[in-house]
């Protein structure tokens, strides 16, 4: 017999977005970024994984069906566990010999532009790390499967360092505060579609990486500015002023998708009504009560603090009386959980 490890790791959504990349192989975004990690009571990737002597070859099950273990990024996140397990000496040449198997779910609509692969992967690299016993930092190895990954290994709010180095050293995540220091702060996602999105994250990166002079101006001029300010605004708990930079920065990063050439639509006419909306909502408050930000699907991830949670679900019933969006209301998370420990 063998360990079998299982770990869930959250979903996070980013205030600050990751669009670009500077390294395809080594996934190295042209900027930092800035997420929230969301709770893993509503939505998360729940992975186990194996290593036993009598198997015969890495097999991976998504969702309970057999896929293909040759993606260089399933590859690349593996083969960087083994390599800092036999660095860290922490388990045997024998054990580093074995094949391994992985079976991961999640329970929400994946590619629907719902930070699916970015919880999948810490999940998997989270799990990996414990059945090779790596103790070093894993968010390096979580972005080698999908960029935003690596800020999923964190909870409460986390900033993806961007980097300057050719290999990578410096592009990591870390925390920026944990779950505990803005509890009032919740995220509500509005489901407006699960159907897989035309255009993918990296394709649509490289497009925009290839042709876009916006996205040129937003990586020079607009996020460093906004990623110190939207710090600033996150340790003081100025809601206000993080909401104003989380919208305008949704805005800006598809705004950059449409400045891609051939230009790619994430946004459909729902999400652009709930846009409408919850400027109407901030404007009728009197005061900025809620940020939205859309990731690279049509769905909406509201920003809101408690109080203000009620208020807006009513809102969303009452104008939405009939097709009402699925939606899901949940506060931040401390990160990943280790369900059952070697
Ligand atoms: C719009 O991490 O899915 O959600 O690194 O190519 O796998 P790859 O892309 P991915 O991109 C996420 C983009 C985003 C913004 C963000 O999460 O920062």
């Amino acid at each position: 017999m063998s360990d079998i490890i299982t770990v869930i790791a959250p979903v996070n959504i980013a205030v600050i977005k990751y669009w670009g990349k500077r390294d395809e192989d080594l996934i190295l975004p042209l900027n930092d970024s800035v997420s929230a990690t969301l709770d893993t009571s509503i939505m998360c990737a729940k992975t186990s994984v194996c290593a036993r002597a009598d198997f015969k070859e890495d097999a991976i099950w998504l969702n309970g069906k057999k896929e293909s273990f040759d993606s260089p990024r399933l590859q690349n996140c593996l083969g960087e566990i083994k390599l800092r397990a036999a660095a860290e000496k922490s388990v045997s040449e024998d054990f580093l010999q074995r094949k391994v198997h992985v079976c991961s779910e999640n329970n929400f609509p994946t590619a629907a532009g719902l930070a699916s692969s970015a919880a999948g992967y810490a999940c998997l690299v989270t799990a990996l790390a414990k059945l090779y016993k790596v103790k070093s930092d894993v968010s390096s190895i979580a972005r080698l499967g999908s960029g935003s990954a690596c800020r999923s290994v964190y909870g409460g709010f986390v900033r993806w360092h961007a980097g300057i180095n050719p290999n990578g050293t410096d592009s990591v995540a870390t925390q920026i505060v944990d779950s505990t220091h803005w509890p009032e702060m919740h995220a509500l996602i509005l489901v407006v579609g699960d159907t897989k999105k035309k255009t993918s994250s990296t394709v649509g990166m490289r497009i925009a990486t290839q042709t876009s002079e916006l996205l040129k101006h937003r990586v020079k001029y607009c996020v460093p500015e906004r990623t110190e300010e939207i710090i600033q605004a996150i340790r003081q708990k100025d809601f206000p002023k993080f909401a104003e930079i989380t919208m305008k920065d949704s805005n800006q990063f598809h705004a950059v998708a449409l400045d891609s050439y051939p230009p790619c639509v994430y946004m459909t006419d729902v999400s652009h009504f709930i846009v409408d909306l919850i400027h109407k909502y901030n404007t009728a408050s009197g005061s900025v009560k809620v940020a939205y930000t859309f990731d690279a699907g049509p769905n909406a991830c509201l920003y809101l603090l408690k109080d203000e949670v009620p208020k807006v679900i009513s809102l969303i019933k009452h104008v939405f009386p009939t097709s009402k969006p699925e939606s899901f209301i949940t506060g931040l998370s401390s990160g990943e959980e280790v369900l059952s420990p070697a």
